[in-house]
């Protein structure tokens, strides 16, 4: 089917429909009539930069923004999606503005990169977004980082978040340039995304749970070998009805107790990833944790928004509006509207061009 173009109109929110035009590559010699169409970019840009948008319609653009931003090859509309991400970045929101972070991580495209590194370079910054933007500047596969995220790794004054991203950020780049990885054997995984660490290559057999649980949970390992397993569980746990599935998710679970709280985000990013019921009772454990870091309890959120469609999850989300800390309430208005799409069962959670 051929895409339509639709002008944006962010006051229809919650039913924010938005079908941006196809845009030519930017090699093309001449535009084909569809780029007459309005460009999808300035109202995006202009919906995700005002403090005045509703969180949940700001995180909606930014999902289309990526979407664009992440085009290969690039089109029109990939670098002035990049710029438009990090216009937003002065946000004073730390939950939207680690979240921009991420999706820059995710374009594969390097003209991220300085935003990136101005993100993670300035100490005032809150420790959450820093240890976002060295995890994607490690998603880049950024060589030319090398050095600031080694830097970073090595300073001990430094937040532990952020130490302990670069240094997977530096496993994630130094094994992406190296001859091993070419070698090695990965399972296909379900899920698009870039991740820290690419799941652990797959030897003449494949690892057992256990064998996954006892690296993932094994503290004398380097993180990113850790990270490996971590992933390679996430993978066996998809899609739900396979085998594997339950024993993988509670053997991801276990990772609730690893005294690094990283590691502990990691894991409920993943549970948000799969969506999975069984990771519902030690999502709410987490969330329900005063004690617990609010960059995991965040995570748990967003977690728990993505199974919103299980019954009495918007209920327990619900009870964490008033949360005293900012980032896990923040994460709740975007849990519950990432919820309502669920229980709408809309195809992508963001604002995307038809299907051709
Ligand atoms: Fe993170
Ligand atoms: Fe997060």
């Amino acid at each position: 089917m051929a895409p339509t173009a639709i002008t944006p109109d962010f006051s229809t929110y919650p039913d924010l429909k938005i079908v941006p035009p196809s845009a030519p590559d930017q090699d093309s010699d001449s535009l084909p009539s569809e780029f007459e169409e309005p460009n999808p970019i300035a109202p995006l840009r202009a919906a995700l930069v005002s403090e005045a948008t509703p969180l949940a319609v700001r995180f909606r653009a930014l999902f289309s923004l990526k979407h664009h931003a992440s085009k290969h090859p690039p089109t029109l509309y990939t670098l002035p999606a990049i710029h438009a991400i990090a216009a937003a970045l002065p946000s004073p929101s730390a939950l939207l503005k680690h979240e921009l972070a991420y999706c820059l991580g995710q374009t594969g495209n390097l003209a991220a990169v300085p935003f990136l590194r101005t993100v993670l370079e300035d100490r005032l910054e809150d420790a959450m977004c820093r240890h976002e933007a060295a995890e994607a500047l490690g998603a880049l596969g950024d060589w030319e980082s090398l050095g600031l995220l080694r830097g970073l790794r090595d300073e001990a004054g430094e937040a532990e978040v952020v130490r302990e991203t670069c240094e997977i950020a530096v496993g994630r780049i130094e094994w992406d340039h190296s001859a091993k990885k070419k070698s090695e054997r990965l399972r296909t995984s379900d899920f698009t995304s870039i991740d820290p660490a690419p799941p652990l290559a797959q030897g003449t057999s494949q690892h057992t749970i256990e064998e996954l649980q006892r690296q993932l949970l094994d503290t004398s390992f380097p993180l990113f070998g850790r990270y490996r397993a971590m992933f390679a569980l996430r993978d066996l746990s998809s899609p739900p009805d396979l085998s594997t599935a339950v024993p993988a998710v509670k053997a991801l679970a276990s990772g609730f107790s690893d005294p690094s709280a990283l590691f502990r985000h990691e894991i409920a990013f993943v549970f948000g990833q799969l969506s999975h019921p069984a990771s519902i009772p030690s999502l709410v454990a987490t969330l329900s944790n005063s004690k617990e870091e609010s960059m995991v309890r965040h995570e748990a959120a967003e977690a728990l928004g993505s199974l919103g469609d299980e019954e009495g999850v918007e209920d327990i989300l619900r009870g964490f509006l008033n949360d005293p800390e900012q980032v896990v309430r923040e994460s709740v208005v975007v849990a519950l509207d990432m919820a309502e799409f669920e229980k709408n069962g809309e195809r992508e959670y963001a604002v995307l061009p038809e299907e051709l």
